[in-house]
């Protein structure tokens, strides 16, 4: 007979690896046996390397993958719900509370964010998912909100998510069948933007991500966040957020990046806007 499921015994700072290589942080959920579900050892654990990358000079994009053959099985049945269940709802609104955390602070991040999804990809996991500016899969990658299946509702955010990235009728067939989309169906729905054959996901990833890093950051950080905040605004609620979020930029070298730019393309004949980035070497640093 197959034993019983145990908690992990391993401690915190395991369940998350990260590798920080030429300006990329390729962070990796790091309990592949479990195939990465979230237990709340990974999550708090989670929110501190984010907190330790976010700032670093050396760090300019942020991947997060899974070890294995999983980027995340969602939330764990054992450490996440059934233990906390059995103590109480504090215990329950704790675990809920760390997990929301680092879903959010990854949402809202100051660096570009790439989901980078090796494998399976259930319920919870979708916080995650969503909280990635981009994202791109396996081929093989399966995606589930499972929850149906296990009698509860799709919660943490991960209707919203589904509801967000679907037509209407795609997400409720989704979140009523518990069937799993693969890598190219989530592709297709628009919950991903490109599924790729498995040898071919990092290097696509690290193309996506040397793109990025050449780009102005400050401009980076202020479109990602303006793209979200437009999604849940009106045409003229976020005409005029957007003008008041340039002018915002402007204030953060936004002007002298502006300026060298317009000047490699109407003086110096160096670049064309239409073709590709500036080069943003060229910056007079000024502190
Ligand atoms: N919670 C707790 N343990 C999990 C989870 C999970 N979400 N997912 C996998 N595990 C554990 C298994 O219990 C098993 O542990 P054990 O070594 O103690 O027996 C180990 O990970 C390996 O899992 P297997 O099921 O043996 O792996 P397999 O590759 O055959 O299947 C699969 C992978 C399909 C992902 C399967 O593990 C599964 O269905 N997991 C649950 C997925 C899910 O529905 N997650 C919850 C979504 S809803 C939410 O997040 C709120």
């Amino acid at each position: 007979m197959a034993k019983p499921s145990q908690p992990d015994p391993r401690p915190e700072e395991e369940t998350v690896k990260y590798d920080v290589i030429d300006g990329v942080a390729w962070v990796s959920f790091n309990r592949p046996d479990k195939r990465n579900c979230m237990s709340p050892k990974l999550n708090r654990q989670m929110l501190r390397v984010l907190e330790e990358l976010e700032f670093r000079d050396d760090v300019q994009v942020l991947v997060l993958t899974g070890e294995g053959t999983s980027w995340s099985a969602g939330m764990d049945l054992l450490e996440y719900f059934r233990e906390a269940e059995q103590v109480g709802l504090s215990q329950v609104r704790k675990h809920q509370r760390e997990a929301y955390s680092w879903w959010e602070r990854l949402r809202w991040y100051e660096k570009p964010t790439v989901a980078m999804i090796n494998g399976w990809c259930f319920g919870g996991a979708y916080g995650p998912l969503f909280a990635c500016d981009l994202a791109f899969c396996a081929d093989e990658a399966q995606f589930g909100l499972s929850e149906i299946n296990w009698a509860i509702l799709p919660g943490g955010g991960a209707s919203k998510v589904a509801a967000n990235l679907m037509g209407f009728r795609d997400a409720m067939y989704h979140a009523m069948m518990g069937e799993n989309l693969t890598g190219p169906q989530a592709a297709a729905k628009g919950m991903v933007n490109e599924s790729l054959p498995a040898d071919k996901l990092k290097a696509r990833v690290q193309e996506v991500a040397d793109v990025l890093k050449a780009k102005d950051s400050q401009a980076v950080r202020a479109t990602k966040w303006a793209m979200r905040r437009v999604m849940e605004m009106t045409y003229d609620n976020a005409e005029d957020y957007l003008i008041r979020a340039q002018e915002a930029l402007n204030q953060f070298g936004g002007i002298a990046s502006r300026k060298e730019a317009t000047k490699q393309f109407l003086d110096d004949k160096t670049f064309k806007p239409g073709l590709g980035v500036f080069d943003k070497t060229k910056l007079q640093k000024e502190d």
